[in-house]
């Protein structure tokens, strides 16, 4: 397996795996086969696992700690705090006042089964609450031995420069693919400037970019992709055809969709990690095999020009969703 680095040294696999879809969000799981394709994805070499206290409200940490039992030296396991939940599941709002961040890793620390927690990212910032403020409380958990490196999640330009004054952030984890490239306007290169890694989430585009959904009635009852702007039929056409434009170039090199699309966010610099997410071994193993996968200089101009920023139908959240967006 390949190594990346992110900030303040953090070495970990070039492609982290995404375990919130095993919880909830995107249709129908099944604990036991999430267990075997994380412990697939640790044989592989994969070292570096995404969740957080909110996916499954609980239940994706507690399965995380099953799935790493015994092995736990050879994971670098990153959670985040923020994102309020009620006990029905109903979201109650972003926090990130030091008292509430301080009960949050204390919460995780335990569902996790861990003594400290690898990296700690704040979900979503909270423009309730100074940065600096989070940031420090963060900071205190690091010299507490709580947390060895800290993240931020969809923060804009400023508050990395705020927070990184305060304490080095490790890493920024936004969501980055062929049909999401806003972070290549500042966020990216502010990034690049302080020294942070960055983690790419939903980097299959929430699985569009994989090619294998044909329209909104394809997803299950339960998914939430099917409230998703980018997944409503009308929206949902017009990404299809942009997707069209992956399966050609994936059958001309014989690899798949998935494969060209993970492609394309490793080659946009080494500092930057995908964490695709699933729940199937097969997927896992096509996803780690796009490491071999190599663009050429003409089909990544092509794809740049096919995935031109702001051609996406849809915008990335539904309206409540795009609020929380630090900008
Ligand atoms: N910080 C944040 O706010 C934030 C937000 C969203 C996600 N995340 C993190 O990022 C991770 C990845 O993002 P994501 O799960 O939203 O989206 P994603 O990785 O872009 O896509 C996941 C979807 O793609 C499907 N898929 C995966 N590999 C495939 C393949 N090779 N062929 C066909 N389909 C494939 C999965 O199917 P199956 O599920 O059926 O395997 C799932 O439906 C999450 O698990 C989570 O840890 C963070």
């Amino acid at each position: 397996m390949q190594n990346r680095v992110l900030g303040q040294k953090l070495h970990v696999s070039a492609i982290g795996l995404g375990c919130m879809g095993m919880s909830e969000f995107y249709g129908p799981t099944s604990d036991l086969e999430s267990i075997r394709v994380i412990q697939r994805a640790l044989d592989f070499g994969v070292n570096f696992l995404d969740t957080a206290d909110m996916y499954g409200n609980g239940h994706n940490e507690r399965l995380i700690a099953r799935a790493v039992q015994g092995r736990r030296e050879s994971v670098i396991l990153a959670t985040k705090f923020g994102n309020m939940r009620g006990e029905r599941g109903e979201f109650l709002g972003v926090n990130g006042k030091p008292e509430y961040v301080r009960k949050a890793c204390d919460e995780s620390l335990k569902r996790l089964g861990i003594e400290v927690i690898d990296l700690y990212y704040q979900h979503r910032v909270d423009p309730g609450t100074p940065i600096e403020e989070t940031i420090g409380a963060l900071s205190e958990l690091v010299k507490a031995g709580k947390i060895r490196y800290l993240g931020l999640s969809e923060a804009s330009a400023k508050t990395l420069r705020a927070a990184h004054r305060i304490h080095p952030v490790t890493a920024l984890q936004s969501e980055f693919s062929l049909w999401t490239r806003e972070v290549e306007e500042d966020i990216l290169p502010t990034c690049r400037e302080l020294g942070i890694g960055f983690v790419a989430y939903s980097p299959l585009g929430r699985g569009m970019l994989a090619g294998r959904f044909q329209d909104n009635e394809s997803l299950s009852e339960s998914d939430w992709r099917r409230n998703h702007p980018r997944f409503q039929t009308g929206n949902f056409e017009k990404n299809l055809e942009l997707v069209k434009n992956l399966h050609e170039m994936a059958k001309k090199k014989g690899v798949k969709p998935s494969q060209i699309a993970l492609a394309w966010v490793l080659a946009q610099g080494e500092d930057i990690v995908p964490i695709p997410g699933t729940k199937q071994i097969p997927y896992l193993e096509e996803n780690l095999e796009s490491l071999q996968v190599a663009l050429a200089t003409d089909e990544l101009e092509f794809l740049n020009q096919v995935f031109r920023p702001g051609v996406t139908a849809g915008e990335r959240y539904h309206p409540q969703g795009m609020k929380t967006l630090d900008r």
